[in-house]
């Protein structure tokens, strides 16, 4: 059975099981003390009532009146103490959840649908939360009360008890059935709202698209079909729920016809009195909310067991790319060498390799322009440089040391990218920029954003302190490719890695760009993916990837010469870098 998944939870309950055992005790002594009362009813009836003692009625009140202020205080103090672990204990998990979806590679965030992180993190911890610090507590005091309860039946009258204790006997097995169908259904619901939540998600990040296509009515309708989808699920979920309940509420009401019927026939012949009849039938009363809660605690529990099941998913995920036990420090001085080894790559459920046998030297401080059709391999290859992804075959080599050996933080100290895709957080630029080099000062700071020309900051409402990304305000594609550039040379990294990284750039602003960036590569070993001849000009020699392997490596003006197929990948212009005339009369 898959309540196994919750035990995995133990971990997180852990810390917090101190406080829960205490108010397991705590709601048990509330019990104890409320089963007295029917006990006190029977001192009632049988004394002051039976004999007429009038001010033998009064203490009695006032003890009801005294158990019923303390229980109330109890129960308030409980629910404020539990309220605090079952949060406490989701917090935890949410923040180990988040955390470790970002140590998982990109091929796990590549499978999996972002909806699907979500709901995970959302609904499915807050789920567990709500069965630890309501269901599981209640599962342990029912529990307790049921046996102490048929306990004390059992000082009253032996018969009546036992009848009572065989009459819920069904109970176990009503459950029992009902656990297995509905934890199927349970999961059906749970995966599904992880899927419209992609769907939600996708609407909002697309809705540009969506308009701009006149899609609206498509998507709304096939969000609406998964809607509906989960309204049918959620129904026959219901369904099991109200016949489980239904049943559950019926037996305790058949256990008490027979202990009434039973009852009645042992007064009648005098081995009970009125008042002890009263007594067991208000004590059996006590029993009814236990089983019928029973329902909701166990169909909390099925639920629980099924977001821990979809946690643990996620949490059993190791992340591909990790340290080694024994891998060492990169080094920290001095510029770097990088070396790609016989490299293949082949995506995961691929059969057709993307790289097949790379072998490329870039020399300490050297620039290389990586140029190939699109879709030739150029990210992927790019990507392993810093680890994003691993080779499939062969290996890439930093300073003479396979970066599979190298601690993963070091090795991303030394090698900075900028992506195509430049991604900014909400967050203020300073935060931005300085992503990855956080201690970096702002004199750094505004180098690297000289050195991007991304001067348009400080036109910005709030200048560096501008927040963009969602939550700020937009930038243009060509302001967003600088500002990622700026983040990929602010702490003067030793390898720069950039991915076609001036693409969105007129030709004016690309010009200024290379300007700065020619100077600041200087020292830096470089690696830039290119798509015209314009940024050719940056590097020192020019690698054509063609057929997943590098086909030939010399200067732009060599390779226009011999390689026909690179003249018709990158264009036959001359590459040249574009000196400010005006500058240099000054200068
Ligand atoms: N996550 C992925 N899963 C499967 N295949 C992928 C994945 N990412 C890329 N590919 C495939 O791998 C090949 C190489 O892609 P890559 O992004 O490295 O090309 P590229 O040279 O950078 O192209 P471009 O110049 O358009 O940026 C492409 O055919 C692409 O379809
Ligand atoms: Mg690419």
């Amino acid at each position: 059975m898959h309540l196994q998944a919750l035990w995995r939870v133990r971990s997180y309950v852990k810390p917090h099981l101190r406080t829960m055992v205490l108010m397991i005790v705590a709601a048990v002594c509330g019990t104890v003390v409320a089963a007295y009362m029917p006990i006190v009813t029977k001192q009632m009836i049988d004394g002051p009532l039976a004999q007429g003692d009038r001010p033998g009625v009064k203490p009695i009140v006032l003890l009801f009146l005294a158990i019923g202020v303390v229980d109330g205080g109890l129960a308030f103090i409980r629910r404020l103490m539990l309220a605090y672990a079952a949060t406490e204990m989701e917090t935890v998990m949410r923040n180990d959840f988040y955390a470790h979806i970002q140590r998982l590679d990109l091929a796990f965030h590549d499978r999996w649908q972002t909806g699907q992180l979500l709901s995970r993190a959302n609904s499915d911890i807050s789920v567990i939360r709500r069965f630890v610090g309501f269901g599981l507590v209640f599962l342990v005091v029912n529990i307790v009360t049921f046996i102490y309860v048929i306990g004390v039946l059992m000082t009253m009258h032996v018969g009546l008890a036992l009848l009572t204790a065989v009459g819920f006997v069904p109970v176990a097995f009503v459950s029992r059935r009902f656990n297995r169908s509905y934890g199927t259904v349970t999961r059906q619901v749970q995966d599904q709202i992880g899927d419209l939540t992609t769907q939600i998600e996708e609407a909002a990040q697309g809705i540009r698209v969506i308009k701009a296509y006149g899609r609206r009515e498509t998507m709304l309708a096939k969000f609406m079909a998964a809607s509906k989808e989960i309204q049918h699920t959620s129904m026959a979920q219901t369904i099991l729920r109200a016949r489980f309940f239904g049943l559950l509420g019926v037996i305790p009401k058949v256990v008490q016809a027979m202990v009434l019927l039973a009852g009645a026939y042992a007064v009648a012949h005098g081995s009970l009195t009125i008042g002890e009849l009263v007594a067991f039938f208000s004590l059996m009363v006590m029993l009814v909310w236990p089983v019928e809660s029973l329902g909701e605690i166990l169909s909390m529990g099925e639920e629980a067991a099924t977001a821990a099941e979809r946690i643990y998913e996620v949490f059993d995920t190791p992340p591909l790319i990790a340290d080694k036990p024994d891998a060492v420090n990169a080094r920290t001085d001095g510029p770097a060498h990088i070396r790609f080894h016989d490299v293949g790559f082949t995506f995961p459920g691929s059969t057709e390799p993307v790289l097949r046998g790379v072998n490329l030297e870039i020399a300490a401080g050297e620039t290389i322009a990586l140029v190939g059709a699109t879709g030739s391999g150029k990210t992927t290859l790019l990507a392993m440089i810093g680890r994003l992804i691993d080779p499939t075959q062969g290996s890439v080599l930093l300073d003479d040391l396979d970066v599979r050996d190298l601690k993963l933080a070091s090795l991303r100290s030394r090698v900075s990218v900028a992506f195509d895709d430049p991604t900014l957080f909400s967050a203020s630029v300073r935060e931005n920029v300085l992503l990855g080099a956080i201690d970096a000062g702002d004199e750094a700071l505004r180098a690297a954003l000289e050195v991007a020309s991304a001067t348009f900051v400080d036109e910005l409402p709030w200048g560096l302190d501008t927040r963009v990304g969602e939550q700020g305000i937009s930038l243009s594609g060509g302001q967003r490719q600088r500002l990622a550039l700026a983040r990929a040379v602010v702490g003067r990294p030793a390898v720069l890695v950039m991915d076609d990284p001036l693409s969105a750039l007129d030709v004016r602003t690309e010009e200024a760009v290379h300007q700065a960036l020619h100077a600041a590569l200087q020292d830096v070993t470089a690696i830039i993916a290119v798509h015209r001849p314009s940024t050719v000009a940056l590097a020192d020699r020019v690698a054509f990837l063609q057929d997943g392997r590098i086909a030939a490596v010399g200067t732009h003006a060599d390779l226009l010469e011999t390689n026909p197929a690179y003249a018709a990948v990158i264009g036959d212009e001359p590459a040249v870098l574009h000196h400010d005339a005006d500058e240099e009369e000054v200068a």
